[in-house]
């Protein structure tokens, strides 16, 4: 018996079209994604994102810095290193305790999660092979080791960063300091962290190398479980905002089995995927146990004073953390959609289309000349690119008839497409001189507007 593969799996009720066999050869054949080290066989559970996944990335971490930094007087941001001092992961709890229990099949040789067994009458089977011959679950941390320096032993180990969130506590008083701000306020960060998970698995889903989006808000005792509805809510609008609709969304209380022992509130923000419903951010109210930890290790105060009180106290934080990699394979989800269109002669057929909302397509508009022979219609076209390109990423395209380069943006999620033709060049009419049609990608209308009013179009609809 061997276990479907993620991409064998049909998709969920809801998803019309899109399966994950679908979504993985989208993302392959048009660059978004692609397998790491792919020349050599690739490496599991690690991911590079091409020309068109990298623009989505960074459309994405660009929108959550701004609402969650630049648009807010309360949030700061930094930039921590990924390797830190070991007595960073000792303190913190990860060097014992960041681990899965992880189980051997003797049968097959597969190591497996604890939890991702098969019960069956009572007893544990392996999900690859059927096997009842499995060892006890063994603890397994998840970190990567290194050594710094040129030597290996006990002295130069340490980790890659199992989350973003450590730096920022280490760094509390530094940037308390410098940014002068009073409680309640964040840090946030954006960066790599990784974890040698048992079993990636659902594409990038849970991979080994992936980057988070953490921000750390410090606040009184008090505060801590007003400030974490406040966060959860906050949260649920931003996913809203990048075209991941409310009713896809889900909010799990996590019980308090499930929670971190320190944690006193955690939310878990769910997506439904094709291949379930799974989280995409945690939403966490950590009390002052991180910073706690760090001042009894370190032995240096992490102390807040209150002016007013003239009270010292260690704060307490709400933790808003979410995976890039996991938006981005929603956001991929979300948008995929087959539909019918008519090809060059009229006839229908099946239109592949990814749905980005604007903010977060790769690219914002297509400029198209009608015929790339006709001279003044390609100076035209260049001249809107050069319009448009300080503000937006464009793309230009001339070859092919024009039914199939709308059909190649549509692939890739470009929302707009603008056409030069002969009107523009006011050869048919002297009144349609300098407009271009512009098409939607998902109503597929076209309307004319004047080439001196696209600019503020496109910019009011990307924003
Ligand atoms: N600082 C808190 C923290 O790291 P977490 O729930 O372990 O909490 C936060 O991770 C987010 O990071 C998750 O909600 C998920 O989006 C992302 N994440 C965690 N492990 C991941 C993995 N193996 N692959 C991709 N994303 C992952």
């Amino acid at each position: 018996m061997t276990a479907p593969s993620d991409a064998q799996r049909p998709p969920l009720p809801g998803y019309g079209a899109a399966s994950m066999e679908k979504i993985v050869s989208l993302c392959k054949r048009r660059g978004f994604i692609f397998q790491s080290s792919e020349a050599y066989g690739g490496l599991n559970g690690l991911w590079d994102y091409g020309p068109l996944g990298v623009e989505l990335k960074r459309n994405l971490k660009n929108y959550w810095w701004r609402v969650m930094v630049h648009e807010r007087d309360d949030v700061v941001g930094m930039d921590g290193s990924i390797l830190m001092n070991r007595a960073v992961w000792k303190a913190s709890g990860h060097e014992d305790t960041f681990t899965d229990p992880m189980i051997d099949c003797r049968s097959c040789k597969s190591r497996l999660r604890a939890d991702q067994l098969l019960e069956k009458n009572g007893g544990r089977q392996c999900p690859i092979c059927g096997s009842k011959d499995l060892t006890e679950p063994r603890a397994f941390n998840l970190m990567f080791k290194t050594y710094v320096g040129a030597t290996e032993d006990e002295s130069s180990i340490t980790y890659l960063r199992p989350e973003t969130a450590q730096a920022i506590f280490v760094q509390f008083k530094n940037i308390l300091e410098v940014s002068r701000k009073k409680l309640p306020f964040g840090i946030a960060q954006i960066g790599k962290a990784f974890r040698n998970e048992i079993n990636p698995r659902n594409f990038t889903f849970r991979s080994r190398e992936f980057e988070q989006m953490e921000l750390e808000y410090f606040c009184r005792p008090e505060q801590g479980m007003e400030l974490l509805e406040y966060w959860k809510e906050e949260r649920l609008k931003f996913y809203e905002n990048i075209g991941i609709p409310h009713e896809k969304l889900h909010v799990k209380t996590v019980s308090d089995e499930e929670r971190a022992f320190y944690s006193k509130g955690t939310y878990d923000i769910e997506y439904d995927f094709p291949f379930g419903r799974q989280e995409l951010e945690g939403v966490a109210y950590r009390t002052d146990y991180d910073l706690a930890q760090h001042q009894k290790a370190s032995g240096k105060s992490l102390e807040y004073f209150d002016e007013e009180t003239k009270q010292r106290f260690i704060p307490h934080v709400v933790e808003p953390s979410a995976g890039v990699d996991r938006t981005v394979l929603a956001l991929i989800c979300e948008a995929y959609a087959e539909d019918e269109a008519p090809d060059e002669k009229g006839k229908m057929e099946t239109r592949i289309v990814l749905r980005f909302h604007p903010r977060m397509a790769p690219i914002k508009c297509a400029v198209f000349p009608l015929l790339k022979n006709k001279e003044p219609l390609v100076t035209k076209a260049r001249e809107i690119v050069n319009l448009l390109t300080p503000h937006m990423y464009v793309f230009y395209d001339e070859s092919a008839a024009i039914g199939r380069r709308y059909r190649r943006q549509d692939e890739i999620g470009t929302p707009f497409g603008v056409t030069v033709d002969f009107e523009t060049l006011g050869e048919k009419d002297a009144a349609l001189r300098d407009t271009v049609t512009l098409r939607d990608r998902d109503s597929m209308k076209q309307e004319r507007v004047a080439i001196k009013d696209l600019l503020d179009i496109l910019r009011s609809q990307i924003a």
